[in-house]
């Protein structure tokens, strides 16, 4: 953690005590710490503190009163290799899902270049409410990491999930982070991601519910490590957050195609995410089908190409692919035929039959695949398992 530039957030909760000791063990970890800290912070822990620990002048508001000294927020942002907020209330959880920026934490996270990392402390019917649930849920889709809270005796008295994970596991998380963040530096990963649309007529297509939240999450952790990414996105309505990640935007199979063949011969990592329409027609009519002129209606279909089986088979030595299969029945043998099939390393399975899992959400539940293994994970964030597989990658 030596030389790390970390910005820790502390907003108004009880559990502000424990960022003291949060901030000390960072400090004297090697890391140089800018503490921001909301209003109600304040309250709670006094910033001469936390100053006297870091080092460093507290942050608080916009300006410094009477000098009209302005703090830039956009500054911190940059300078940051990764801020932490802890703890985090439903207040500033809820500010941070919805961009209100109206205290300078909040104003920081907005600007953060880097990861973030929340660990939320409240009291538990606060954090069990579907408001908070909701926030948290939008803040992982984000690409935030949250530090789930413990169960315990909270400050009310009462013994239930909210309270702060103890300092010595944030700094856990973060040493582990930090150990991730350049383990991809110099590789490239490709990625396709999210459905494709086959077009019957101008306003038609035949597609499939994929949101392209898998594949986004898998760009976005990947950026995390240091990789630079080629995302090929399928007609999505996501954005990509970090800068080392270039979207290059498809509608059909077709195009995908020609953009993997593309952007995955020179790929250290090449990991094919979407959900491509196996078929389209075999004529797009160039103006609106008419109802009127018909009782029925056939669509002659044609194959598309299968872009993981023809990048796979252009594969080189030291290039790794992984493949998703996204399955109902016969999940195991059906992932391993396409594992031999599209010449892949690795098979990422997802099964319909799992609640939480497959298209839209923002949850996944996987098997990963391997010639030598299979290991199956638990319900996670997509994010999560994103990092999960990455894990799994073997360079
Ligand atoms: O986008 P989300 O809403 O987050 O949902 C994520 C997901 C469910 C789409 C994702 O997790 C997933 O499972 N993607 C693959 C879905 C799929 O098409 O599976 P498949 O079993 O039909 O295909 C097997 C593999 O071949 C996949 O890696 C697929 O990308 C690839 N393929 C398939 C057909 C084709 N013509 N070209 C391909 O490259």
């Amino acid at each position: 953690m030596k030389g790390k530039h970390i910005v820790l957030g502390i907003s108004g909760g009880i559990a502000a005590y424990k960022s003291a000791h949060l901030l000390r063990l960072l400090v004297k970890q090697g890391a140089e710490v800018q503490v921001v800290i909301t209003p109600n912070g304040k309250e709670f822990i006094t910033p001469v503190t936390l100053s006297a620990l870091s080092g460093k002048p507290v942050v608080s508001e916009f300006f410094t009163a009477n000098s009209g000294e302005w703090h830039s927020h956009v500054d911190l942002g940059i300078w940051a290799d990764l801020m932490v907020i802890a703890p985090a209330t439903a207040s500033t959880i809820g500010k941070m899902a919805n961009g209100v920026a109206d205290n300078m934490l909040v104003t920081t996270y907005l600007s953060a270049k880097e990861h973030v990392m929340v660990a939320p402390a409240m009291d538990l019917d606060m954090w069990a409410h579907p408001s908070t649930q909701r926030n948290i849920a939008t803040l992982e889709a984000d690409g935030v990491e949250i530090i789930y809270p413990a169960s315990g005796e909270l400050a009310s008295h009462l013994v239930g999930k909210g309270r702060m994970e103890e300092p010595e596991n944030i700094v856990e998380r973060i040493r582990e982070y930090f150990g991730r963040a350049g383990s991809l530096s110099g590789k490239k990963v490709a990625i396709t991601a999210g459905p494709t649309y086959e077009r019957i007529d101008p306003v038609r297509f035949i597609g499939n519910y994929s949101s392209g939240k898998m594949g986004f999450a898998l760009a976005e952790e990947c950026a995390a490590r240091g990789a630079e990414v080629a995302l090929i996105a399928g007609p999505v309505a996501l954005d990509v957050k970090s800068p080392r990640i270039r979207r290059i935007d498809v509608e059909s199979a077709v195009e995908m195609r020609d953009a993997a063949l593309r952007e995955f011969a020179d790929a250290d990592i090449g990991i094919f995410s979407a959900a491509v329409a196996d078929y389209r027609p075999e004529t797009t009519a160039g103006s609106k089908i008419k109802r009127e002129k018909r009782d029925n209606m056939t669509l002659e279909l044609v194959k598309n190409p299968d872009i993981a089986a023809e990048c796979g088979a252009a594969k080189r030595p030291g290039q790794f692919f992984v493949g998703f299969a996204l399955e109902t029945d016969n999940e195991l043998s059906n992932s391993r035929s396409k594992l031999e099939r599209k010449h892949l390393d690795m098979i990422v399975l997802n099964s319909l039959r799992d609640k939480g899992a497959g298209f839209r959400t923002d949850t996944n539940k996987v098997t990963i695949v391997t010639r030598e293994a299979e290991k199956s994970y638990p319900l996670k964030s997509k994010r999560e398992v994103a990092a999960d597989i990455i894990d799994a990658i073997q360079l």
